[in-house]
């Protein structure tokens, strides 16, 4: 084929965007204005109406009290009463960290992109869960990373299949990345047995555990799960505001080791300096003395709104549908029976009134297309009631 005079033109990119260009976000949101009447089940965000837009707006005036001093650069680290904040968060969750070891980043998404940057050259090996996050898949392919997935069940990754594959590598992963709680997508948690036999194999077979808990707070049924970084403080945690208070404000962190920390600090600076020095002393303000009765509210919300979806679920879908339950966070996962096509299937139910993301996305290798990810948190149960009726119709239409 003849190169048109307009491709001739078009600067030369990088293989390096590849991975950021092929996405399924263009594909949904062409969906969402073909029909904006439909259900959107796709994001991964708290609702407007939970966002506590009063108490941020107090923590942003008291930030911009400290003067002009905070204009200036500063704190590659971040703003040191954060940091202890959200030290003592963590051990909440039984990990005991330093602040010093804590890094203030653009939300998790950056602690992701600093991790590839630590640990990754081109042609490593990065363990992921299949399915995944698939923003932390386009991060590691456009590091070069080769990402090599591990199944996951309702117990999480499983970690004697992990042995294996380890066992069949041509060399040592650099590191693993799981969502262990409340995982995105399928909403499910790595049982206690297999966090110490994950834990007890990165030691053996020596490769970097990184764990992304967005969700870890977000739980319905009892006390939230101890972290992995709580078993092993070599594990890097990548933490968030964004679940838990909003995801514009772009706050994140990374909690390393005193032998990382000064990798990722440097690689941070090297990056974009620091993150902007108003917004972290806005969320410290907002959350001190106030974000656990938050977390402690939503909880209830999202837990009704995925009571209401299961209930949906249980009620409408035909024999050989299968889903999981998840006890927090925002996702569940729903698997049809062979001969189904979740992407193909995906403009249908769109026309009939809901959007879901379905599962190739979410694999390195895109090799499953039988399941969706379905969010619950955002929306009000009639809607998800509703939507759930819709689904079914568009599964026995097919
Ligand atoms: C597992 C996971 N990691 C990271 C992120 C990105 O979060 P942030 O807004 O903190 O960058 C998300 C958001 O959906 C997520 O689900």
């Amino acid at each position: 084929m003849t190169e048109t005079a307009q491709e001739q033109a078009a600067p030369a990119t990088s293989r390096r965007i590849e991975p950021f260009v092929a996405s399924v976000w263009p594909w949904v949101h062409d969906l969402e204005e073909r029909n904006p009447e439909a259900v959107f089940f796709g994001g991964g965000v708290p609702p407007t109406d939970v966002i506590p837009v009063d108490r941020l707006r107090h923590g942003s005036e008291r930030a911009w009290e400290d003067g002009a001093d905070i204009l200036l650069y500063g704190e590659v680290r971040g703003y040191r009463p954060l940091r202890e904040l959200i030290a003592a968060r963590m051990l909440t969750r039984g990990a005991n960290v330093d602040p010093a070891d804590i890094l203030i980043t653009n939300g998790a998404q950056q602690g992701i992109d600093l991790a590839a940057r630590v640990f990754v050259d081109p042609g490593d090996i990065v363990l992921t869960e299949a399915p995944t996050f698939m923003d932390a898949l386009r991060v590691f392919k456009s590091h070069e990373a080769e990402t090599v997935g591990v199944p996951v069940d309702e117990f999480g990754l499983q970690v004697d299949v992990l042995e294996t594959i380890l066992d069949q590598l041509p060399k040592r992963p650099k590191f693993l990345y799981t969502v262990p709680t409340y995982q995105n997508p399928m909403g499910v948690t790595m049982s206690a047995a297999r966090r110490r036999a994950l834990v007890d194999l990165s030691q053996e077979r020596g490769f970097v555990i990184v764990e992304d808990d967005p969700y870890g707070d977000l739980s319905f049924d009892g006390a939230p799960v101890p972290t992995l970084k709580s078993l092993d403080p070599d594990v890097v945690y990548l933490g968030t505001f964004s679940k838990i208070l909003a995801p514009g404000l772009r706050v994140g962190w990374v909690a390393s080791s005193p032998r990382l920390r000064e990798s990722f600090f440097n690689v941070k600076e090297g990056t974009d300096i620091h993150n902007e020095r108003i917004m972290t002393r806005a969320v410290f303000h907002a959350s001190q003395g106030f974000l656990d009765d938050h977390i402690a509210a939503t909880r209830e919300i999202y837990r009704r709104r995925r009571d209401a979806m299961l209930a949906g679920l249980a009620r409408e879908m035909p024999v050989g549908v299968h889903w999981t339950t998840p006890n927090g966070g925002f996702f569940l996962w729903v698997t049809l029976p062979e001969g189904y096509d979740t992407d193909a299937m995906l403009s249908d139910a769109t026309d009939r009134g809901i959007i879901y993301l379905p599962s190739s996305w979410f694999y390195p290798d895109r090799s499953w297309n039988r399941s969706m990810r379905l969010n619950f948190s955002s929306q009000p149960e009639e809607r998800i009631t509703e939507a759930m009726r819709r689904l079914a119709e568009t599964i026995a239409a097919v």
